[in-house]
């Protein structure tokens, strides 16, 4: 429950110095409103350069479409447009390498690389709607890639470099992508990976012949013959100019996979002119973005995060996003404050589990940077407890910086709720509001307005421009998340939450199987169904805990109980983790695997995911009694001693 009595509601007020700048203000607000949905996006649309106007802002009939009969160039937007307006020698990307390494790009260096790789992709023979995979960790050919794609209307789907052979044969079976731009090898924790050969295992298990670019980030310069080299198809194609081919705004822009309830990994479809409308709004309007601005995003470009607020986002603006390959404790555990400072950021965008590590290493690193660049801090991801929330704006925006704490999904492209931070008072713990021109519910199982106060799904009750093609059309997983209630449309986000008093969202978790550890959006089932594959393991589950050592941060952890006659052992967690690591990738590994005989289950034999993840996370597990096996909590507890 939260406490709603008015006397012990905190505010927090951005500062005046910020509300007077905001490139949103109430005014504004107001005008949204009057508007009226869905007319009120035509001023969002504004923020980008369409080759022909729509001729309205939604066609709701049958299917939604936003923007109909507009027609518009991702690519364009993000990076002509800049040079056009005279801003070519402006950073466009900056680039924080692994080992210390840096680089940056101009508009004009973005648009020269992005037409010659462009141009190499058509050369391949890729047209507009052939899907390209892209299997790359956070270099500057991500991004560069992603809008070579945009450039000549090819869908682009990214993989996560931290995924397996496994999970990127089944994305690129998924989407029968003939294309996979991917590299060498990279480096994590000052020790270089393989990639090269988990995309060439990926590409023998798939049906189709898929035709790979490959660039070179570890100057292993890997065997020639069965790819091409990114950078030989730059430099041949130096120079090139690539018209960018005019999309209609419904035309998919990209295609991405997550993990939905189930066990096989969701495809999620992106639309140019909703999803980049959304986007660049989002990005002026909550995270107060403009051209003269430095962006960091924190999150790998590998999840939506990373899509709509490291690449389209910031660079529809016109502003300098930051790029970082790296790990946040390495070498040093200020490597973050050091390239805030290094490169002035204006805004921060980082998760909250990130947000607990920092704690957890102390002020004084932050504290031994100058951070005075900084005005915005925002979080994604998770829910954000008070007590971490006020730590980030005291340490890192210095007692002063607005925080936004924003809510959104993979699904629903861009951000949905969040406090908009010239206009509305920030409440710690809670993340505001739908923001203008969306509208959001709390309901119980029957669709049903919830009171304040009381808890229920989070559900999205109109159409929004960022929202995946996927959730609006025909029968498929998309059309099962809708539902009318009452002649009310109705898309189910899966997140449970409560609404206070003043109207504000507190988010209390998932409803469903999807578990989340910052950036990693991951399927239990999926894990799970890898761990019972090991032989010798009966059942297991798994949920997220905290670090118990206080080293790292938020980390999975599997109880697994093993058949009654094999041995709970290292061998035995060696393989539970090896599996997980075959069947999804390194990042789904248990950090922690605790055996037990049983799991604890209700008396219809579902297993309570709830009392392992109190018992993880060292909390008061409360009433047990209704369980079949009470006993195993205790018996668990004491194995781990917390
Ligand atoms: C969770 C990431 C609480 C939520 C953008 C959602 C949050 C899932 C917040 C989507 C937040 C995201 N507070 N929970 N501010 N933001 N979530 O698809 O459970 O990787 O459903 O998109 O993250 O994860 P996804």
């Amino acid at each position: 429950m939260v406490d709603s009595s008015p006397d012990e509601r905190e505010w927090v007020t951005p500062p005046e110095s910020f509300v007077e700048t905001a490139n949103v203000t109430a005014a504004d607000c107001e005008a949204f409103r009057e508007a009226g949905w869905p007319e009120c996006w035509e001023r969002p649309a504004d923020l980008l350069d369409w080759d022909r106007s729509f001729d309205s802002v939604l066609d709701d009939e049958g299917t939604t479409r936003w923007f109909p009969g507009g027609r518009l160039n991702a690519s364009y937007n993000c990076v002509d447009r800049h040079v056009e307006a005279g801003r070519g020698g402006e950073t466009a990307i900056s680039w924080e390498g692994k080992l210390g390494e840096t680089r940056t790009y101009s508009y004009r260096e973005l648009a020269d690389e992005v037409n010659a790789f462009a141009a190499a992709l058509r050369e391949m023979g890729v047209g507009e709607d052939d899907v390209v995979t892209l299997y790359l960790p956070m270099i500057p050919e991500l991004p560069v890639a992603m809008l070579a794609c945009a450039r000549i209307g090819a869908p682009h789907s990214v993989v996560f470099a931290g995924f397996s052979a496994d999970a990127l044969a089944t994305r690129l079976a998924g989407t029968e992508s003939e294309y996979l731009v991917t590299c060498d090898g990279y480096y994590r924790r000052g020790a270089a990976l393989d990639l090269k050969s988990r995309a060439d295992n990926a590409c023998v298990s798939v049906d189709h012949a898929v035709e790979q670019v490959v660039v070179n980030r570890l100057d292993d310069d890997p065997a020639a013959g069965d790819h091409r080299a990114y950078a030989d198809l730059v430099a041949d194609h130096a120079g090139a100019e690539i018209e960018p081919v005019s999309r209609e705004a419904d035309d998919l822009l990209f295609l991405i996979y997550t993990s939905g309830t189930t066990g096989e990994p969701t495809l999620v479809r992106h639309t140019t002119g909703g999803y980049l409308t959304h986007v660049a709004w989002t990005s002026h309007a909550v995270l107060d973005l403009g051209p003269e601005d430095t962006h960091w995003c924190s999150a790998d470009v590998g999840w939506i995060t990373g899509h709509s607020y490291a690449v389209y986002g910031p660079l529809a603006l016109g502003a300098t996003t930051v790029l970082y390959e790296g790990t946040p404790d390495h070498p040093e555990t200020d490597r973050l404050w050091e390239i805030i400072e290094r490169n002035e950021v204006d805004v921060f965008y980082t998760a909250p589990t990130s947000i607990r590590a920092f704690m957890k290493w102390g002020e004084q690193h932050p504290e031994s940077h100058d951070l005075s660049s900084l005005r915005l801090l925002g979080t994604v991801g998770e829910p954000i407890d008070e007590t971490a929330w006020h730590w980030y704006r005291d340490h890192v925006g210095d007692g002063e910086c607005p925080v936004v704490d924003t809510w959104w999904q993979t699904e629903t492209g861009g951000i949905v709720l969040s406090t908009l931070p010239g206009v509305d008072r920030m409440r710690p713990g809670a993340v505001g509001k739908s923001l203008p021109g969306i509208e959001t519910d709390v309901v119980d199982e029957l669709g049903e307005s919830a009171p304040p106060g009381e808890s229920g799904q989070l559900v999205v009750t109109r159409p929004w421009p960022g929202m995946a093609r996927s959730l609006c059309e025909g029968s498929g997983w998309g059309a099962r998340r809708t539902r009318t209630v009452d002649g009310e449309w109705q898309y189910a986000t899966g997140d449970n939450a409560v609404r206070d008093e003043d109207g504000y969202v507190h988010l209390l978790g998932r409803a469903d199987d999807v578990l989340k550890v910052s950036d990693r959006r991951l399927s239990t089932t999926e894990i799970e169904s890898a761990i019972v594959g090991v032989e010798g393991v009966a059942e297991a589950a798994v949920v997220v805990g905290e670090d118990a050592d206080a080293v790292r941060k938020s980390e999975i952890h599997a109880f697994v109980s093993p058949e009654s006659n094999v041995a709970g052992d290292d061998a035995l967690r060696g393989r539970v983790r090896e599996a997980v690591e075959e069947a999804i990738g390194p990042i789904a590994a248990p950090d922690v695997v605790t055996f037990t005989p049983s799991l604890p289950k209700t008396r219809s034999g579902k297993v309570v995911r709830r009392y392992l993840a109190a018992i993880a996370n060292g909390e008061d597990l409360g009433d047990t009694s209704a369980l079949r096996n009470p006993e195993v909590v205790g018996e668990l507890e004491s194995l781990l001693d917390r």
